[in-house]
């Protein structure tokens, strides 16, 4: 019987409601397909900080490496940490795992409204590949002068070739086998998304890499398309795209405009992961940590069931992974059970019953 281990950070806000759901939908496949499932919840965020001035142990990365794969609720509350410090929790996972791939598939489910008028379950299915190690992420600069006339910051990207490389080698072979709207798509297709006709050093660069790795994959659909006028695209043709490779800040922002596409922030999940499994990848719903809706039980819980799902996937319980989709989908098709954002009145835990009972039924 396989066995895996999981950690469990709720983190701030309404982490612990939607990670609730996460865990029980673990559970209920876990039973369902027989295999084992052991977690073990940190209580690592902004209040842990408030007691003792660090976001997480200084061994966090130690505590986590034993276990398979991670669960993170959501991260940072501004009116108890600022979120530039509270987020160092997030980033410094991404980053001390090498989990250079940010996957965020964006698919509008049936029976969910989005309000871009333009997308339909017909016309939403894609996935945006982010770097998410690097790039404008890196965290290289200063603050100089501070306190005088002259002060000024600097942030710089920094875009390696080994970065840029696996981040456009994994969205390739990504794009391969992955199947646009559940049909083998005779090519796949990976759009650049840049900006290279402004950043003249880092997206020039960038494009390099992608033609480079993109003459490896001959089958595969090469495009290109500037970052603004991707944001346009997204609205306006949503269906025209697949696979997208973005670096960390451009992935950052299209994926949030990706969230509407698919209904809203309580539909988006993402995966952190390190490809190589040399250490545990994290998976995350894209949404905040709302801490004006945290007690109410009240958010939608899909984007963090999503995430689970992926999580599954990544460790290869990819039918129990499928059921989960399946659920999700039989419950939104029904449509009797709607959080507040779908204007309904249910609660988390309800949606979440709900799509667990789906799974049992099947
Ligand atoms: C995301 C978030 C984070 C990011 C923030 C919270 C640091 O917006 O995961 O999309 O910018 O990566
Ligand atoms: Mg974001």
């Amino acid at each position: 019987m396989s066995s895996y281990q999981i950690a469990v950070i709720p983190g701030d806000g309404v982490g612990a409601e939607v990670a609730a759901e996460a865990v029980k939908t673990l559970r209920t496949v876990a039973d369902k397909y027989g295999f084992k499932v052991k977690m073990a919840k940190f209580d690592w965020g902004c209040d842990y900080y408030l007691r003792n001035r660090i976001m997480m142990p200084a061994n966090a990365l130690e505590l986590l490496q034993e276990f398979d794969a991670i669960f993170l609720g959501c991260i940072g509350d501004a009116n108890k940490v600022p979120d530039h410090i509270s987020l160092t929790l997030l980033i410094a996972i991404r980053k001390g795992f090498d989990q250079y791939i940010n996957l965020r598939p964006i698919k509008l489910y049936p029976g969910v409204e989005s309000p871009v008028k333009t997308a339909t379950p017909e016309t939403v299915d894609m996935v945006v590949v982010r770097e998410n190690t690097e790039g404008e992420y890196a965290a290289a600069g200063g603050f100089f002068k501070l306190g005088t006339p002259d002060a000024f910051a600097l942030q710089t990207g920094v875009f390696t070739q080994k970065g840029c490389e696996r981040a456009m080698r994994y969205a390739f072979e990504f794009a391969r086998k992955r199947k646009k709207f559940g049909k083998k798509v005779p090519v796949g297709m990976v759009t650049n998304c840049t900006k290279s006709n402004a950043l003249n050093y880092s997206m020039v660069f960038w494009d390099s890499v992608y033609k480079k790795v993109a003459a490896e994959y001959p089958d595969v659909k090469t495009d290109m398309a500037l970052v603004d006028a991707i944001t346009m695209w997204f609205v306006k043709n949503p269906e025209y795209f697949d696979v997208i490779v973005a670096s960390n800040l451009f992935g950052d922002i299209i994926t949030d405009l990706g969230a509407m596409l698919q209904g809203g922030m309580g539909f988006a999940a993402g995966g952190n992961i390190n490809p190589e499994r040399i250490y545990p990848s994290m998976f995350e719903p894209i949404h905040g940590s709302a801490p004006k809706y945290a007690g109410k039980a009240i958010v939608n819980p899909i984007a963090a069931i999503e995430s689970i799902r992926m999580m599954l996937d990544h460790l290869g319980e990819g039918r129990a992974a499928l059921d989960i989709q399946e659920a999700v989908v039989k419950t939104l098709t029904l449509g009797k059970v709607k959080t507040a954002d779908m204007g309904g009145k249910n609660r988390t835990h309800e949606m979440g019953d709900a799509i667990r009972k789906a799974v049992l039924r099947k």
